[in-house]
């Protein structure tokens, strides 16, 4: 398998190629399969859950599948007031603020408070014949949507909060890294063949703050899979400054966004690591000449690398014609294979 090998940085037949948000609203049969409930309530379902996920693999012809979920799902599952607000992200009715809010994150029982998204990787265990993506939300990312009460630009309370209550901030990093292992090694043992830690909004923090407050609490969750053999990716937006960084948490790929070009990448995470990205998800969105040019561009970026996993940046934009991400597929494919 392809996928699995470039992650190992084993020697493959084509780089393999997958897209972050694959499965989701750029897919007319998405929409059509949704209609007007929740996501929340799409996930909830495993049969639905499981056709999601298989939609854009077979629309796309891609080396991987990604389960559909969301890094909020475990968060909803130990009782958190959650919603996904359609344009706006995670939104929590009462926001973490002191010591106090700790006890509302009870440790999760990912056999019975994640019974349903079991079951969905169970079936698609069945139904795949390319390699399941499980995946879970980093420590930091989660504890910015519990804090700030949803989506943020500037992350204001959660850098206040890190830095004025550096005792309460990391327990609330450990116990949320114990949710997403636990998370995590329940889809492992239902059949996931890979995992990704989503650290997306890592790129907000100074080194120095990644290095004190987030990476420990990231390291701890990546190391806690060790044993279980399967290729663990981390990714972030903007985290060109952080790279080096991040290779030090116990990953077998780092992610990288459109902003730093792999070989550049490479340099800054060091040898022994494969790298996943990084097409700018913006760029999908113009005439098929133009996304050519630029996914070319980053497969010569990515030729001296040894174990590349073709990706965007960042997730597929809305109003991606899906048209478009076949035909970059088909293009990896074709001008790597041997
Ligand atoms: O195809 C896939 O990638 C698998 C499914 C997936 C979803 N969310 C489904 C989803 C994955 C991997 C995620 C992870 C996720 N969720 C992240 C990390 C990845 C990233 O993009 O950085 C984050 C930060 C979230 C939180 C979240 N959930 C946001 C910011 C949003 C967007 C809100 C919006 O409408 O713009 C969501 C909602 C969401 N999660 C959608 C999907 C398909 C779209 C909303 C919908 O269909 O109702």
């Amino acid at each position: 398998m392809r996928f699995l090998a470039a992650c190992r940085r084993q020697p493959v037949d084509a780089t393999p190629v997958w897209f972050m948000r694959q499965a989701g609203r750029s897919l007319p049969e998405y929409r059509a399969l949704r209609g007007s409930g929740s996501i929340l309530q799409a996930t909830s379902d495993p049969e639905t859950a499981a056709e999601i996920t298989l939609q854009p693999v077979r629309r796309y012809g891609v080396d991987a599948a990604i389960l559909f979920s969301d890094i909020v799902v475990p968060l909803v599952a130990i009782g958190l007031d959650i919603d996904i607000v359609p344009g706006r992200g995670p939104v929590l009715a009462e926001p973490f603020r002191s010591r106090a809010d700790l006890a509302r994150l009870r440790r999760l029982e990912a056999g019975d408070d994640l019974a349903h998204v079991i079951e969905t990787v169970r079936i698609l265990k069945e139904e795949l014949s390319i390699p399941l993506i499980g995946f879970a939300g980093a420590p930091f990312t989660l504890a910015s949507y519990l804090v700030e009460g949803g989506p943020s630009r500037t992350f204001g309370r959660t850098k206040v909060l890190m830095h004025s209550e550096p005792l309460v901030w990391a327990e609330l990093l450990e116990r949320l890294g114990d949710i997403s292992l636990a998370a995590l090694r329940a889809q492992v043992e239902a059949g996931a063949a890979a995992v990704q830690l989503f650290d997306s909004w890592a790129g907000a923090l100074s080194r120095a703050e990644y290095e004190r407050f987030v990476l420990p609490a990231s390291r701890r969750v990546l190391e806690g899979l060790a044993d279980l053999d399967v290729p663990r990716i981390h990714f972030g937006v903007g985290t060109g400054e952080l790279l080096d960084l991040m290779a030090g948490a116990g990953s077998d790929v780092v992610g990288v966004d459109w902003r730093v070009a792999l070989d550049e990448a490479a340099r800054r995470v060091g040898g022994a690591k494969a790298l996943q990205g990084n097409l700018d998800p913006a760029i999908c969105l113009g005439p098929l000449p133009v996304v050519e040019e630029a996914a070319r561009r980053v497969l010569k970026e990515a030729s001296g690398l040894s174990g590349h996993v073709f990706n965007l940046g960042h997730g597929v934009l809305p109003e991606t014609d899906p048209g478009i991400l076949a035909a970059v597929v088909d293009l990896v494919h074709e001008e790597t294979g041997r």
